[in-house]
C-alpha cells in the first residue's frame, strides 16, 4: 500500500504525520528560497550587466538596515525549524510508561526479538495496533540501527548499552524493518518486517506461542545458577549485596556521593562492571560477569530484576497481557 504521495513511505504510526509535516515545511522553505534567490540572481545578471567595455560601476556603500533584515529573518526561520524539530524529537524519545516491552538484540546480521511474555521472533515483530510499544535494544557485536520507515522512527543499537525506541502503530499491515547503520558485509540483508495486527488477532498470536519461558523467569533461573542469590538474597531482598526488590525505577545513593536511577542500563552496567557505580554502604566485592554471559542472558537478568519491582512477570506461563486497550 502506498501513500497518496509516492515519494514517502507508508504512514502507520502516531508520529509519522508529525515527521512528514516537519519534512514538508523544511522542503517548502528550501524550495521557496531556492526559487527566490535564483530568480533575483537571474534578474540582477540581466539588469546590471556591463553594457559597454569601458563602463565603470558606481561604488556601493554598505547598508546596516539591509544586513539586519537579512540576518533576523533567516534567524527567525531557523528557530521555527529548531523549535518544531525539538518538539517532534522529544515526543519520539520520551518513552511512555504504559508501553508493552520488547527486547531486541541485534547481531551480524539478524534481529532477535523477545516479548516480555516470552515469545521469541527472528527478523519479525508482531505488535497490536493502537498500543504503545517500547523496544529495549542492544547489540552483540557492532553498531546496528533499528529503522521502520512507516513509523518514521529509528534508533542506534549499540554494543555495551541499552537504547530504547517506542511507537504506536495506527494501521494494521506489514511494514519494512531495516538496519540503518552499515554493519559489515550483509548489512543490506539485515532486514525484516513489523506485523501490525488487530488487538484480538495479536492476542491469538501471543497465546499460540506461549511455549517459551518469559525473560523474567529465565532471569530468575540465571540469578540462582550464577550465585547472585548468595549476596542479593533468593528473592532479591538483599544481604551482603544491595536489595534488588523494589529498587528498579528508583534513585539510589552511590558510594561516591552521587546518585543513579536504577534503570535497564544501570542494572546491565552493574552486572558487567560492578565497581563502577557502587551502592552506598556496600564494598567492592561483586565479581564482574563480563564475557561470561550473553546479551540474551543479560536481558533476562534485567527483566528478572525489573519484575522484582513491578511484579507479576515471574510466573512460568505468564498470562499474555491483553492487547485490547483498557479504559
Ligand atoms: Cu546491522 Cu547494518
Amino acid at each position: 500500500m502506498q501513500s497518496w504521495i509516492p515519494l514517502v513511505p507508508d504512514s502507520a504510526s502516531t508520529f509519522s504525520w508529525q515527521v512528514d509535516a516537519l519534512y514538508f515545511y523544511l522542503s517548502g522553505v528550501t524550495l521557496f528560497f531556492a526559487l527566490l534567490i535564483s530568480s533575483v540572481l537571474i534578474f540582477f545578471v540581466i539588469r546590471y550587466r556591463r553594457r559597454t567595455p569601458w563602463e565603470i560601476p558606481r561604488p556601493v556603500a554598505g547598508s546596516h538596515k539591509l544586513e539586519i533584515v537579512w540576518t533576523i529573518i533567516p534567524f527567525l526561520i531557523a528557530m521555527t525549524m529548531f523549535g518544531w524539530g525539538a518538539r517532534v524529537y522529544f515526543t519520539q524519545y520520551k518513552t511512555p510508561a504504559d508501553a508493552i516491552e520488547v527486547y531486541v538484540v541485534g547481531k551480524q546480521w539478524m534481529w532477535k526479538l523477545q516479548h516480555a511474555t516470552g515469545q521469541r521472533e527472528i527478523n519479525q515483530l508482531h505488535v497490536p495496533v493502537g498500543r504503545k510499544v517500547k523496544l529495549i535494544m542492544t547489540s552483540e557485536d557492532v553498531i546496528h540501527d533499528f529503522f521502520v520507515p512507516a513509523f518514521r522512527t529509528k534508533a542506534d543499537v549499540v554494543p555495551g548499552k541499552y537504547t530504547t525506541l517506542w511507537f504506536e502503530a495506527t494501521k494494521p499491515g506489514t511494514y519494512h524493518l531495516f538496519c540503518a547503520e552499515y554493519c559489515g558485509m550483509n548489512h543490506s540483508g539485515m532486514i525484516g518486517s513489523v506485523i501490525v495486527m488487530e488487538p484480538r488477532e495479536f492476542d491469538n498470536w501471543l497465546s499460540g506461542n506461549t511455549s517459551s519461558t518469559t525473560p523474567a523467569v529465565a532471569g530468575q533461573q540465571l540469578f540462582q545458577t550464577l550465585g547472585c542469590a548468595s549476596c542479593h538474597g533468593a528473592n532479591g531482598e538483599g544481604g551482603r549485596g544491595p536489595a534488588l526488590a523494589g529498587a528498579f525505577g528508583k534513585e539510589t545513593e552511590l558510594q561516591d556521593g552521587g546518585k543513579a536511577t536504577v534503570d535497564e542500563r544501570y542494572v546491565r552496567d552493574s552486572i558487567i562492571n560492578p565497581q563502577l557505580k557502587l551502592v552506598k554502604g556496600f564494598g567492592p566485592i561483586m565479581p564482574t560477569f563480563q564475557g561470561q554471559i550473553s546479551e540474551d542472558q543479560l536481558v533476562q537478568l534485567v527483566a528478572f530484576i525489573k519484575s522484582l519491582s513491578t511484579g507479576g512477570q515471574t510466573q512460568t506461563s505468564a498470562p499474555a497481557p491483553s492487547a485490547t486497550p483498557q479504559k
